[in-house]
């Protein structure tokens, strides 16, 4: 396995793999590597010759109060981890390698309207901060399949449409959320909680499964969702957001739409955990 720390070695080798005709999968990550990630670069070797998986926490996405700083870095085991995978090369670019003119000076990407609702809503710029590095991760690596999980249901959405918009010929694979034996979907952030606060967790994806077994039963969406805040109220849990939404769109379901997803983000103290459940009614 490889490591490439420049954007010039990694094109070097972009262009042996291009001349030599073979295909190439790619699976960025902010590393903390855990059965989820994992769980991506399997589908990306199973769908390419070659894989390439990134490891870069951005700052461009995080707000100014937000966990930049705390983020887990675990960058050896993380190489360990994806040498037993059989990655062909790990990118772990530095942030002066990455946004060399400094982060004010760099040219953004803004996916509109679907960055700003859900997530967008409370972490104002995140996603232009994604859409910004993913757009430069699939300039530097060239690939043509990159693969996301659908735990980060909203940042598909986005990478999607920016691929879609912006032309860029990179087929856009989503993978199933990983999870506990409790239910909880594997996060580097569940490294924040304590042992008590990740039984209190579970309850979000228990919710998610209330809610969308109600609504598939013929319950009203505001009642289910109401039943299930109470729960989070009573496990201690704060809400950002739980709503149903359309899947494919992430706007309000009409009472058409039959494909559905809830999407969750909750505060746990100061950690705030994301999920989402799909469904059909
Ligand atoms: P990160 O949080 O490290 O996640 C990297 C990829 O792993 C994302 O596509 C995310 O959806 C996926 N993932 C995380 N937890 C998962 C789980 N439990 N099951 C399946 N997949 C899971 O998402 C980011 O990094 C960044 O925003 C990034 C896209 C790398 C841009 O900086």
């Amino acid at each position: 396995m490889q490591h490439i720390t420049t954007v010039s070695q990694l094109r070097q080798q972009r262009q042996a793999w291009r001349q030599a005709g073979e295909t190439l999968a790619f699976v960025p990550t902010m590393g903390n590597l855990h059965d989820g990630h994992l769980a991506l670069v399997r589908q990306a070797k199973a769908s390419a010759q070659r894989v390439v998986v990134s490891i870069f926490v951005n700052p461009l996405q995080f707000g100014a109060n937000e966990d930049l700083d705390s983020y887990p870095r675990t960058l050896a085991a993380d190489m360990a981890q994806l040498e037993s995978l059989e990655v062909d090369a790990v990118f772990t670019p530095s942030v002066e390698e990455m946004y060399p003119r400094g982060l004010a000076a760099q040219t953004m990407v803004t996916v509109p309207e679907v960055s700003t609702i859900l997530c967008g809503a409370s972490r104002p710029g995140h996603f232009e901060g994604v859409a910004t590095v993913v757009t430069k991760l699939f300039n530097m690596v060239q690939p043509d399949i990159a693969v996301f999980g659908t735990k980060d249901y909203q940042q598909l959405q986005v990478i999607r449409l920016l691929v879609e918009d912006l032309c860029m010929p990179i087929e856009i694979q989503g993978v199933e959320t990983k999870r506990e034996p409790s239910g909880l979907a594997l996060s580097s952030r569940n490294h924040y909680l304590t042992d008590e606060e990740r039984v209190k967790a579970t309850v979000i994806y228990q919710s998610l499964q209330h809610v969308a077994q109600a609504v598939k039963l013929g319950a009203s969406i505001p009642e289910a969702i109401q039943v299930a805040l109470e729960s989070w109220h009573t496990a201690g849990l704060r809400e950002d957001y739980l709503q149903v939404c359309r899947a494919k769109d992430l706007m309000p379901p009409t009472d058409k739409d039959s494909e559905l997803v809830v999407v969750a983000a909750a505060y746990l103290g100061h950690v705030r955990l994301i999920d989402n459940l799909s469904f059909s009614r």
